[in-house]
């Protein structure tokens, strides 16, 4: 049997800013995650102090989201036996690296990224947000190297900060542990780098279009279908879909929103059938749009079912608790791989004065 200890490793996370996930964040990460669950040692991040970016004046919102964070993820099927959840604020390691990494990118590199630029125009912050809110993205580059993984599995939108952590492993490994600079990013460890350049992956439907056929699924555009919904609410929103088809023999539009529906909600269980539907409906070959929404909201239904059943727990006056539990048994887990990376950086920084006590508080090293 495989160990934790010789799995490749996985980093990723959330920031609580809100809570509520839908079908977009189910087939953009949520599935790789469950998915990579077993192959992998996985770290969940709950990026608490992240949502004092644009929360700062709200402290008892994140403190709700956190938890509720914490409740989505139990209800989707992510398992704290299996994996380890991470609350980034008890964390120290986190924020010491931040620091460090801060100086190996350039400070208009930051400003430039475009992640942060599209957030920036989104939530409207103008001209007025904090000092912290583009030090985030040097933070998340300290959230993930502070684990050493291998993978970080992501929503499209996320790319531009993998893209950013990358380089500063690169320029670390580099910089101070005598990694040459022709030497490939996946032979950086072999090669005396810490840390592994890690890679982005992004869901099997990196955009799923919302109920209007025209946007991205998102909460703030009220055309979502939550993990929460109940069945008839599901169907409901299904049936209300319109495409402008007008009969079940007039051809489809093979590219429209129920046929990437199919393709994300039939086709990832049974991708004969969702091949079948589509052929057809782009035929014209007597399948109307009711049909096909009704075979849309079996599909969901059977996917959202368990959910729903975990999260009827986790709804009840236990829940909180429950999930309180699950955030502190995360909490020394992550801080030994994350104190060892901090004990291991510092090191090759020559900071290496008085290092905290790596093995008299029983720091596992995976190496
Ligand atoms: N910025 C990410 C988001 O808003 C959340 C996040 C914080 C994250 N730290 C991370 C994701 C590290 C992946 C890895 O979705």
């Amino acid at each position: 049997m495989t160990t934790a200890a010789h799995k490749p490793r996985i980093l990723t996370g959330d920031t609580p800013t809100h809570t509520g996930l839908h079908l977009g964040h189910y087939v953009g990460s949520l599935e790789n995650r469950l998915r990579l669950q077993d192959q992998y040692d996985c770290y969940f991040l709950i990026a608490n102090v992240h949502a004092f970016t644009t929360l700062a004046d709200k402290p008892a919102d994140v403190r709700a989201n956190t938890i509720g964070i914490v409740k989505d993820w139990l209800a989707v099927g992510l398992d704290p036996d299996r994996s380890t959840f991470v609350l980034q604020s008890e964390i120290p390691a986190i924020a010491e690296l931040t620091f460090l990494f801060a100086m190996l990118i350039p400070f208009n590199k930051v400003m430039r990224n475009p992640t942060l630029k599209t957030e920036i125009e989104t939530k409207g912050l103008g001209e007025s947000y904090p000092f912290g809110f583009p030090m985030y993205a040097v933070g998340q580059c300290a959230d993930i190297l502070a684990f050493r993984p291998d993978l970080v599995p992501v929503g499209e939108d996320q790319q531009a900060h993998i893209e950013m952590c990358r380089d500063v492993a690169l320029k670390f490994n580099q910089m101070y542990c005598g990694v040459g600079n022709r030497v490939e990013p996946q032979d950086h460890q072999k090669a005396g780098g810490l840390f592994p350049i890690p890679q982005a992956k992004v869901g099997r439907v990196a955009r799923l279009v919302g109920l209007d056929g025209v946007n991205k699924m998102s909460k703030s555009l009220n055309n979502a279908i939550f993990l929460y919904d109940d069945a008839k609410t599901v169907q409901k929103k299904l049936n209300r879909i319109t495409t402008g088809r007008q009969s079940p023999t007039e051809p489809g539009n093979p590219d429209n929103i129920l046929m990437q529906y199919v393709d994300a909600f039939i086709g990832a269980a049974d991708p004969a059938r969702a091949a079948e539907i589509r052929r057809r409906y782009a035929a014209g070959d007597n399948i109307g749009d009711g049909h096909v929404k009704a075979e849309l909201g079996e599909a969901v239904n059977r996917l959202l079912d368990p959910m729903r059943a975990r999260r009827a727990e986790l709804d009840g006056p236990r829940g909180d608790d429950i999930a309180l539990s699950v955030i502190r048994a995360g909490i020394h887990k992550a801080n030994a791989v994350a104190e060892e990376t901090l004990y291991r950086a510092k090191q090759a920084m020559k900071l290496d004065f008085g290092a905290r006590a790596l093995a008299s508080q029983g720091y596992q090293s995976r190496d």
